[in-house]
């Protein structure tokens, strides 16, 4: 390449060395507690049309796409969510399974957003959704696998919960626009409560007042609004269920001993959204923004042509959990071994090792070299914790000298002995 160089494009990342380690760790224990809770894994396409996305999405994000026409002319995006996807292939394919349907997912999401500390333009995000499943139940299930996973990692966390079906009820009740709404939901997201109540009262002044009221009152006081407001409110008995709902949700948190807090202006970004919502907050770290949210999103199915369904989910901004993790986190094990071949030894005898540490999980890589001593020394710059030395009398002998890499000390071991003395020292 000369002395030119190449970078990714703005916002986009090369991750290697340390930090492809933890982000391996870290999608695989994604999978591993979804699994554990009864998610199955689902591999969505990256692209999609933009259709797709279209109507549903939210302003931010619409104006955050990737979108491009492809060589036969269709208008595609590269995903900025998963979720729309899911619903997508929930209706093609799922249709059938018994309900509750329980999905996983590890994809990288784009979006053309101004990079900033934990705002890239290619993300990856640790998704569960929960199909057919009306009550509570449904929620706390994907909200409590995704709170093992960061319990699992050692990350402490808290939720910041709301409910759209108040205030969306509250302003067909005053006969606002759809589009509008959306507008107005989109401010309050962005923290701009007098423009959202200045553009409610173009269309009527008690909706923009009702709105005022609505985004001061604590999660005590939204029963007494619901009763106060009934007669303007669209479809109460709704209202009332979603408010036990975002009751329910964290009351069962808290006695889980986790930290909820109902924040009567959280909205989120998405169009979606029919009711609960909520966003995952690290605790004590440098890291102010959201490292994951979610919600109900009942009904978007009939958006895509199919059947009214329960959907509801989450997904975790894993970039940024691992940004919350800063320096607290180590990685459990590096690589466990080098095996170091002499030159004269069957390559097939040091790759029969590897398969023995294999069978008991440990991870291994061969050299072959002229001078033992050049092999030990590149498997310490490796940061191997053994070095596994096979010469001419070891091989004649049927055995291995071990070298601790840490302490310095080395024995010998025979081949059988092997895993299960790696296996019980590298506890130690
Ligand atoms: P979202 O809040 O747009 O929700 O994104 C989820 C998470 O992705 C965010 O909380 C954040 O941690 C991460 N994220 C978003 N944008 C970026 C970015 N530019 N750079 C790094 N991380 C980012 C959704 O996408 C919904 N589909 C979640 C959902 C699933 N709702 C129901 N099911």
């Amino acid at each position: 390449m000369g002395d030119k160089e190449y970078y990714p494009p703005r916002g986009l990342r090369d991750i290697v060395g340390r930090e492809a380690y933890v982000y391996e760790y870290v999608f695989n224990e994604f999978r591993r507690i979804s699994r554990l809770h009864g998610f199955q894994p689902v591999l969505p396409p990256t692209i999609e049309y933009y259709r797709l996305f279209e109507e549903k999405s939210g302003e931010e994000i619409k104006k955050t796409m990737y979108v491009f026409e492809d060589k036969a002319g269709r208008l595609l995006a590269l995903r900025p969510e998963v979720t729309a996807s899911i619903t997508r292939i929930y209706l093609r394919k799922l249709r059938g399974e018994v309900k509750p349907v329980k999905l996983y997912y590890v994809s990288q999401c784009f979006r053309y957003e101004e990079p900033q500390f934990g705002r890239y333009r290619e993300f990856w995000q640790g998704g569960l959704e929960v199909i057919g499943v009306k009550d509570v139940s449904g929620d706390l299930e994907a909200a409590y696998t995704a709170s093992r996973f960061l319990d699992a990692l050692g990350l402490k966390h808290k939720y910041i919960v709301g409910n759209v079906a108040i205030h969306r009820s509250l302003m067909k009740g005053y006969g606002i626009p759809l589009d509008v709404q959306d507008h107005v939901l989109h401010l309050i997201d962005k923290s701009m409560i007098d423009e959202a109540v200045s553009v409610l009262k173009k269309y009527s002044i008690e909706a923009g007042m009702a709105m005022k009221d609505l985004l001061s009152r604590s999660i005590d006081e939204l029963e007494s609004f619901i009763r106060e407001y009934k007669d303007v409110l669209v479809d109460v008995d709704r209202v009332v269920f979603e408010n036990e709902r975002l009751i329910g949700f964290i009351t069962s948190l808290r006695e889980l001993g986790y930290e909820a807090v109902y924040d009567p202006g959280l909205v989120r970004g998405l169009a979606y959204y029919t009711g609960l919502i909520y966003e995952y907050k690290a605790i004590s770290s440098k890291l102010r923004i959201s490292i994951g949210g979610g919600g109900r999103y009942d009904g978007l199915s009939t958006v895509y042509g199919g059947p009214y369904e329960y959907f509801t989910g989450l997904a975790l901004g894993l970039d940024r959990v691992i940004l919350a993790l800063e320096d607290g986190f180590s990685l459990s094990r590096g690589l466990d071994a080098v095996i170091i071949l002499s030159t004269d030894i069957p390559l097939s005898y040091g790759l029969r090792i590897k398969s023995l540490l294999e069978d008991y999980g440990l991870s291994s890589m061969m050299v072959v070299v002229g001078k033992i001593g050049k092999g030990v020394r590149l498997a310490s710059r490796k940061a191997a914790r053994f070095a596994l030395i096979i010469g001419r009398r070891e091989y004649s002998s049927g055995s291995v000298s071990v070298k601790d890499l840490s302490s310095g000390v080395q024995v010998e071991v025979s081949l059988e002995a092997l895993p299960l003395y790696l296996y019980s020292e590298a506890k130690t």
